[in-house]
């Protein structure tokens, strides 16, 4: 299963206590048959590589560019998430902006906002674009984002990159100003040292009172460890490892919270506000 909404190990602990599995992975139509869970399973046991470590560029980049472009493709099979996940960010974002302005202030669309890793632009035109006058876009696959157009749907700049080349240097300093820098479901595709260096790079492009906002599965390995997935070439991480690599980049954590309502067999989702420590 892809780093987006995936299954967590069925094993309850309480009932099995032979060791879960890492992640049962529903077959998919275009899961490469590597993937069988049983297989994965072998790995995890024998690979004492850190997980971040096996992240594959090229692996990953492949996976992506061979999905349908469509919620389905993105979402890794379960396109029924996508309501309950828009509605809780836009309730997440809400709150935020209540707690940081006025009632009436918090209600204006922010200026500009940013789509990290946005695949076929399904936070876009679901949720960003409703709550800010323009969105850019970083998306390394240029096939999920054929159907998003510049200024068309409140769709701003695309940026066909991955996030470990974001800001190009070519255009540096002529990027944002951003309210609102939305990760989600895609920095699983960064080793940890180059989410950092990733992370070090947006405070420069938010705007006073500016957020960088995460959203992303959480690890629940039973040793508490980091996933790594071979599908899609990404890692799974605690939310130790998240809060870790949060203040290694300089960043505070200002709000956070679990996604409500996920179905109860995928890994819980947890939404992390950040700032500049
Ligand atoms: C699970 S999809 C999530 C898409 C979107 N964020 C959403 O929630 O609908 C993961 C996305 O991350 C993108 N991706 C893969 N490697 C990336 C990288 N190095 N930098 C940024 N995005 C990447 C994929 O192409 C894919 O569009």
């Amino acid at each position: 299963m892809p780093n987006s909404p995936k299954r967590k190990p069925e094993a309850d602990a309480a009932i099995d206590d032979s060791p879960p599995t890492t992640a049962k992975k529903p077959r998919l139509e275009t899961t490469p048959s590597h993937s069988d869970p049983d297989i994965s399973t072998n790995n995890d046991a024998l690979n004492t590589a850190a997980p971040d470590s096996q992240i594959s560029v090229p692996q990953a980049l492949a996976y992506w560019s061979s999905i349908p472009p469509t919620v389905s493709g993105v979402l890794g099979g379960f396109p029924q998430v996508s309501r309950i996940d828009l509605q809780g960010s836009r309730n997440f974002l809400a709150k935020l902006r209540r707690s940081s302005t006025s009632a009436a202030a918090s209600r204006k669309k922010l200026t500009r906002a940013l789509d990290c890793g946005a695949g076929i632009g399904r936070v876009t035109t679901g949720f960003l674009s409703k709550v800010a006058e323009t969105v850019d876009i970083v998306e390394p696959v240029n096939v999920l984002t054929d159907q998003l157009t510049q200024g068309e749907g409140g769709v701003g700049r695309i940026f066909n990159l991955g996030l470990e080349d974001f800001p190009p240097s070519a255009v540096e300093g002529e990027v944002g100003p951003y309210d609102l820098i939305w990760n989600q479901w895609c920095v699983g595709q960064l080793p940890d040292a180059t989410f950092i260096s990733y992370l070090k790079r947006l405070p420069s492009l938010l705007a006073p009172g500016g957020w960088i906002v995460v959203k992303e599965n959480l690890s629940n390995h039973y040793l508490g460890e980091d996933v790594y997935d071979e599908v899609d070439s990404s890692v799974t991480r605690t939310d130790g490892k998240f809060r870790k690599l949060f203040e290694e980049a300089g960043l505070k954590v200002v709000a956070n919270e679990v996604q409500r309502g996920m179905p109860k067999d995928l890994f819980p989702v947890r939404t992390y506000a950040l700032q500049a420590a």
